[in-house]
This record gives structure tokens, sequence and C-alpha cells, in this order.
């Protein structure tokens, strides 16, 4: 067998795969065998951010939560979150969007800080929305980089907030109109503002520092916002 080079190949193929899968798999599997899993009621109960967006959503459509949801508790909260999730399963958000901020690329200058493996050890991680592509941006440091009205807006009708966007409306998360998100419209907001809020450093997007316009379009800039202020 190893007077053929391909006889070499094969042994060295299936060594590397088996290693591979030592170190990717069966390594970490037992390193991680005892760890808890957080529950959504942990994840919520030890979020204020994720509370605040909740009441948020209450507060800015009362008609519709009140509907769908009552009132605003933790236990609600966690109803809610579970929803989302499963309603981005379903309708395959993960087509388009990933959850991982990658340690190269430098994507943690796009999104936020890389993601970490203890960041996806609860249940509603289960499976991890990793994706496959990205039509979309990464969602996984999404929570609190917009307000719930965007978003509401931005599912309704993506082309309302975001010029050209490819991204599907979702007319059937309202009750006909962008300001009455059921409880499905709801739910999901509550689950892409859960997205990273959990960091310390949230909102990290914070330190933005936008990248400065060319002098030419700037001065056109001023130019119209004089003539406008003229007339
Ligand atoms: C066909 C691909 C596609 C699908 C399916 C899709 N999106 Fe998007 N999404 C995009 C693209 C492209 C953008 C960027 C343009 C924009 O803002 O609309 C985007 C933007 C977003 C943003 C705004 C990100 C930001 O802060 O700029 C959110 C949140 C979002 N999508 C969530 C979802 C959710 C939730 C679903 C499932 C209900 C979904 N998307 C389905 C393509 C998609």
């Amino acid at each position: 067998m190893f007077e053929s080079k391909s006889g070499v190949f094969l042994i060295a193929g299936l060594g590397f795969f088996a290693f591979a899968f030592l170190s990717n798999a069966l390594v970490p599997a037992l390193m991680y065998r005892d760890l808890p899993e957080k529950t959504t009621a942990q994840l919520v109960e030890e979020n204020s951010n994720l509370m605040y967006q909740f009441e948020n959503l209450a507060n800015r459509y009362p008609e519709q939560f009140e509907k769908y949801y009552g009132e605003v508790t933790e236990e609600k909260c966690a109803e809610a979150l579970e929803l989302g999730r499963r309603t981005y399963v379903s309708e395959a958000c993960w087509h388009c969007h990933s959850q991982f901020v990658r340690p190269v690329s430098r994507e943690e200058d796009r999104w936020g800080p890389v993601s970490r493996t203890e960041e996806y050890q609860n249940v509603l991680q289960r499976p991890v929305m990793f994706g496959t592509r990205r039509i979309g941006p990464d969602l996984s440091r999404e929570g609190g980089r917009r307000g719930n009205d965007w978003h509401a807006v931005h599912f309704f009708q993506p082309t309302m907030v975001s010029t050209g966007s490819p991204m599907p409306a979702y007319p059937w998360f309202f009750d006909g109109s962008p300001d009455k998100p059921n409880k499905r419209g709801i739910a999901l907001i509550t689950y892409v503002q859960w997205l990273g809020s959990w960091l310390e450093s949230y909102p990290y997007y914070e330190d933005f520092k936008p990248i400065p316009l060319p002098e030419e379009i700037k001065e056109s800039i001023e130019k119209e916002a004089e003539e406008s202020q003229e007339s």
C-alpha cells in the first residue's frame, strides 16, 4: 500500500480527518459536558437591557401589547423571546443572516466583539443559528443597535428605512400597519433586541465613528441646506 502515492494520501487523509474530529468535536464535547445550560427564564432575569426593550415595546404599542402579552413581566418576556426565535427559524432569516462574529477580516470593526463560546451556552442557541451565508449583516450584535420602531417599519417593508433593500417584507407580523405589530411581530423584535444584549460593553456601538464624507459631498450638502433655508 505504501509503495503508491495514493496509498499514502489515503492514510494521511483519514488521519487528518480523525485528528480534526478529535480536536474539534470530541475534546470540546468532553470539556464542556458538565457546563450548565442557561434556561430562557435565567437569560431574561439577568438581562435588564432586554427587559428595557420589552417594556419599550409595551409603551410604544400599548394596545397591541396588551392584546397579545398583557403585562410586562419576565415570564411574558421569556415567552416572546422563545416565540421570536421560533419565528426566526421558521421564516428562515438564517438563510441571509449569520449569528457569529468571526475573529477574521476585522469583523469586530463592523459588528462588535468577536463571538465567544459561553455566549452560546443556553437553550435559545439550540441549535445555534450560525447561518450559512450573509446576504444581510451578521445579527449577533443587533440588540440595541436600532430602535423598536425602526425594526417594526423595517419588518413591515424594509425599503421604507433601507433604500433598495433586498430583504423580504413580512406584513404577516402586523395587523395591517407598521404601528400594529402582532404577537409574532413583537416576539421577533424582542428576539433581535436580545441578540448581543448580554454583553457587558453593550451598547458598544456608541463608540462608532462615522467615516468622514469627502469634501465635495460635504460642500454640496451645505450648499443645498443654505439654498433650502433661503427659499
Ligand atoms: C433575502 C435575504 C434576507 C432575508 C430572508 C432576511 N433578511 Fe434581514 N436583511 C437582509 C439585508 C440584505 C439587509 C440589509 C439591508 C436592510 O437593512 O434592509 C437586512 C437587514 C436586516 C436587519 C437590520 C440590520 C441592521 O441593523 O442594519 C435586521 C434586524 C434583519 N435584517 C432581520 C431579519 C429577520 C429577523 C429576518 C427574518 C424574518 C430577515 N432579516 C430575513 C436580507 C435578508
